[in-house]
């Protein structure tokens, strides 16, 4: 009887449909786990100090997956183009140095007020890296409603340009805003220096910013990725050779660019170009570094110390390069309610045609709820 019984309460206990059950909601526990795992201890503070306004977990409640739908769109774009991640990465560059980390290099110009974008033509940031910042805003914005700022999008693109291209992972504060107008060209020619610029112009200037010469150095590691346009170098190849350029190197370079107005491009680190690692300092060592204000890192003595010790320290480089992309991603912020969260990150939304609510803080009121 009781060995009757039993397959009847088994099958009683794990029917068809209850199995089904398990199966799925043990699916859906895994999927979650996923999800949190892919959430890579985002949260954790970091012991770097924050401004006023920012938070590492500002978007936990209402935006909790931004970070992992930025990470998942851009590891389809980078399979395709690897070369964006560069391109991202200049952009939080241009972005902070520039009126601070507000998204103003975001915007578009118009024919009578040119854009930051369009500032100086050695500048030349790439189109395709603001699509996809628009392109990450629209997947944002679709699941979490118009809560996350472009400004913060755009660092946290960097932020996955450098992971993602084999640099280190690091958290970054969130909770910027959008600034309502963007800079003239005179204050980019200001702020962003050019790459004729030696050592001690660098120094002198990103001390304004408050960066001392290890930060200056880790900076320009940047470098250790992407791609330079003729016209920023080629007054180091003609009339005459720059002395502090490796001669084979140079040869190289002529190749590429073999008049004073080619346009070609050549890699900026011509160890491991796609690959963010310390070789670029490894570059500098060898003569080898693209742009002056590269090499004279290595000319000048008083940074010569600092670009040695990355080329021999790879973590030491990540670790004053976490220090730094931190620091940079926090100046001169808007927080709070000042500033706007854009909808389109190209256009403000006082002059966005598509935007039909007037009053934006009711439509952000509305997201939060
Ligand atoms: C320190 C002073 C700096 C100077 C003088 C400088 C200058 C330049 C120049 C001239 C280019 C090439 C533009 C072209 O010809 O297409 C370039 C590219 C680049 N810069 Fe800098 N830069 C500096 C700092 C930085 C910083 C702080 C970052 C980011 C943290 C950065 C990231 C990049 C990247 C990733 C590229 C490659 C962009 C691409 O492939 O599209 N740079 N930089
Ligand atoms: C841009 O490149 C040209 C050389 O092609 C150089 O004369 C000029 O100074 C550069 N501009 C900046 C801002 O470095
Ligand atoms: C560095 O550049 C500045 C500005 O172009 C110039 O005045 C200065 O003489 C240069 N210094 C050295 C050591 O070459
Ligand atoms: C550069 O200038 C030379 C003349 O000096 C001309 O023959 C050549 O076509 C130009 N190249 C480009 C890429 O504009
Ligand atoms: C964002 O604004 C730009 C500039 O006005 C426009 O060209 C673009 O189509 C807009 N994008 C979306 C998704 O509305």
């Amino acid at each position: 009887m009781t060995n009757q019984n039993l397959p009847m309460a088994f099958s009683k206990v794990i029917s068809l449909p209850s199995l089904l059950l398990a199966i799925s909601s043990s699916l859906l526990l895994a999927s979650l786990l996923a999800v949190s795992e892919a959430h890579y201890n985002s949260h954790v503070p970091s012991s770097e100090p924050i401004v006023e306004g920012l938070s590492w977990n500002f978007y936990e409640y209402e935006c909790p997956d931004v970070e992992y739908i930025v990470r998942k769109h851009l590891k389809k774009v980078f399979k395709e183009d690897i070369g964006q991640a560069a391109g991202l990465l200049r952009i939080q560059f241009h972005d902070c140095f520039v009126l601070g980390c507000d998204g103003s290099v975001l915007l578009d110009g118009t024919t009578s007020h040119p854009s930051e974008q369009q500032a100086a033509p050695n500048l030349s940031l790439r189109p395709e890296a603001f699509k996809i910042i628009n392109d990450l805003r629209e997947l944002i914005h679709k699941q979490c409603g118009r809560v996350v700022s472009c400004a913060d999008i755009t660092v946290l693109a960097a932020r996955e340009a450098v992971y993602q291209s084999g640099g280190p992972e690091y958290n970054v504060p969130l909770g910027r805003r959008d600034r309502l107008n963007f800079a003239t060209q005179a204050e980019v020619l200001a702020n962003i220096p050019g790459p004729n610029s030696n050592a001690s112009f660098l120094l002198t200037s990103l001390a304004t910013k408050k960066f001392d010469a290890t930060d200056v150095v880790a900076l320009s590691g940047a470098h250790t990725i992407g791609r330079g346009h003729c016209g920023s170098f080629i007054d180091r190849l003609f009339p005459t050779l720059d002395s502090t350029m490796d001669p084979i190197f140079a040869d190289d370079l002529k190749e590429i660019c073999p008049e004073k107005n080619s346009t070609n491009t050549a890699m900026n680190d011509i160890r491991t170009p796609n690959k963010f690692d310390n070789k670029y300092y490894v570059d500098l060592v060898n003569r080898e570094g693209l742009f002056t204000s590269d090499q004279d890192l290595y000319t000048d003595k008083r940074t010569r110390g600092i670009v040695e010790s990355f080329a021999e320290d790879q973590e030491k480089f990540f670790e004053k390069f976490v220090h730094v992309m931190i620091k940079m991603g926090q100046l001169s912020v808007l927080t709070g309610k000042e500033g706007e969260i854009r909808a389109n990150c190209s256009v403000t939304n006082s002059n966005n045609p598509k935007l039909v609510s007037p009053v934006e803080e009711d439509y952000e009121t509305q997201a939060k709820l």
